[in-house]
């Protein structure tokens, strides 16, 4: 087979290390903290673990089985499990290399924050710095501009950093990873005390975590708590399958992804101690509602945060801490995506990984290139929204029901005990072939349907087609055409 030489990780540490850098990501300490509150505070909370159990973490299992037992990356495990099939590996990898074209360029917003929270550069107006100054947001999708040069530069880096990361594969992220993962925890854990210790603080914890049990009744509570386990662990991308195949046969699995599962979760929910504790002082100094202060997603951390941070006694030091996290946060996501992508190009091409690694990351780069621009915020969130969302529900689906169907799950769940400390039952099996689909299945009509009646977040429906339903056809063609050569590949095993 064209391997070359085969990479493992250093040790399990190192596995489980960027496993759980890979799950924990912007999406811990953006979104999990405002979902939450949204949905019932303490009562999504009992959602979100019901989700993780019944199907986050028996697909994560799944995934790294694939990987390990079966073998490869992506396209080469799944096409193992049926050659006309590898397809979907690739349609997985090639989703993922989109998410990594936007991704590297919110890291590059954090980038450059972390350069403004010297001199507070933002100064009493965060929300017309950040759209004005920083994005030069135009008024409409289709009016593009020119590409801002700091985000350019800002990308630039962002990218240099991301290819030297998996330079050598599993053996650089191996020696990363204990930088990249412990760091943010420590700055998070920082922020939290930081945060508990603010006049208001409580205030805002209580606003966060009030459980609202009557919302638990609400379907839509639910699909927002398998939404964000699924995009949380990182399962759909191909990228777990990918880092299970750097793991040396007998492995454990089961174990590993009870740590990872569990450490994702509870990240997220820390994350929310440090975001609503800040979010109760800012309430508390302005005189109003927690409500009020309450934003999702850019502004949480490109708007609130920065005048939040304006408020604090050594404001430039902290805002330094939290860019540094997000970024930190952010990288082994961002590198796992790419990693993904090169181990699958390699394994079908016997390409060289240097080579593969700097065309991957150029052909990201350019990309990206458009969300630099002053439309590039609109892009980003169209272009996120299907393919975090949409094309993720369709991998798990089919994934789960390829093996779960097509395949003797009942012999990869003997495999898989062979070698974990933790045996899973029977449960396991039931939930891949019934659970996974038939809540991945659900959350797609739904998206579907949601879609039909309007275009996502009022977008013109052009805008839709091309940052939405063509890439995702693309991926499937591109798919179906590279999944061939995979088949072919694996026939000459
Ligand atoms: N899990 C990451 C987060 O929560 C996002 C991500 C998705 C990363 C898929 C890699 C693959 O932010």
């Amino acid at each position: 087979m064209a391997f070359g030489e085969k990479v493992y990780w250093d040790n399990r540490m190192a596995f489980v290390l960027a496993a759980i850098g890979s799950a924990i990501g912007l999406g811990n300490i953006w979104r999990f903290p405002y979902i939450c509150y949204k949905y019932g505070g303490g009562a999504f909370l009992v959602a979100y673990i019901i989700a993780l159990i019944i199907a986050g973490l028996p697909l994560l299992i799944l995934e790294f089985s694939l990987g390990q037992k079966i073998g490869g990356s992506a396209p080469t495990s799944i096409g193992k499990v049926s050659k006309k099939f590898a397809w979907l590996g690739w349609m997985a990898i090639i989703v993922g290399f989109f998410i990594t074209t936007y991704y590297a360029v919110i890291m590059s917003w954090a980038a450059n924050y972390l350069v403004h929270s010297l001199s507070l550069a933002w100064g009493d107006d965060p929300r017309t710095f950040f759209y004005t100054n920083v994005l030069g947001l135009s008024d409409g999708i289709f009016k593009i501009g020119s590409p801002r040069i700091p985000l350019l530069i800002g990308l630039v880096v962002v990218w240099a950093w991301i290819i030297l990361s998996i330079w050598k594969g599993a053996k650089t992220v191996s020696k990363v990873v204990y930088v990249t993962v412990t760091l943010p925890w420590l700055i998070l854990l920082i922020l939290v005390i930081g945060g508990l210790t603010l006049p208001g603080a409580f205030k805002g914890i209580a606003y966060y975590l009030t459980p609202n049990w009557s919302a638990l009744l609400n379907p839509e509570l639910w699909q927002a708590a398998f939404t964000q386990v699924f995009f949380s662990l990182s399962v759909g991308f191909g990228v777990m399958i990918a880092y299970a195949s750097f793991l040396p046969p007998k492995s454990d699995i089961v174990n590993n992804a009870f740590i990872i599962g569990l450490s994702d979760a509870a990240t997220a929910f820390v994350g929310g101690f440090a975001v609503f504790s800040a979010l109760g002082y800012y309430a508390q100094i302005q005189g109003v509602s927690v409500a009020e202060v309450m934003k999702s997603g850019p502004e949480l951390a490109f708007v609130t945060y920065p005048a939040i941070i304006n408020h604090l006694p050594l404001g430039p030091l902290v805002g330094v801490l939290f860019f540094v996290m997000l970024l930190t946060l952010a990288i082994d996501s961002a590198f796992s995506l790419v990693e993904a992508v090169v181990a699958g190009v390699m394994e079908t091409f016997g390409t060289n990984r240097t080579k593969t690694n700097i065309a991957v990351g150029i052909l990201a780069f350019l990309i990206g290139i458009i969300y630099t621009t002053t439309a590039g915020l609109y892009w980003l969130d169209v272009v996120d929204y299907y393919m975090s969302y949409f094309a993720l529900f369709a991998v798990a689906f089919l994934e789960a029901v390829l093996v779960g169907w097509l395949f003797d799950t009942e012999k990869l769940r003997r495999q898989i005990n062979e070698t974990s400390l933790v045996h899973i039952g029977r449960w396991w099996v039931i939930s891949v072939r019934i659970i996974v689909p038939l809540a991945a299945l659900v959350l797609l009509v739904l998206t579907i349907g949601g879609r039909i009646k309007s275009a996502y977040g009022g977008y013109p429906r052009t805008a839709e087609l091309i940052a939405g339903w063509i890439p995702i056809l693309f991926a499937i063609v591109l798919g179906v055409l590279l999944g061939k050569s995979t088949a072919k590949m694996l026939q000459k095993e």
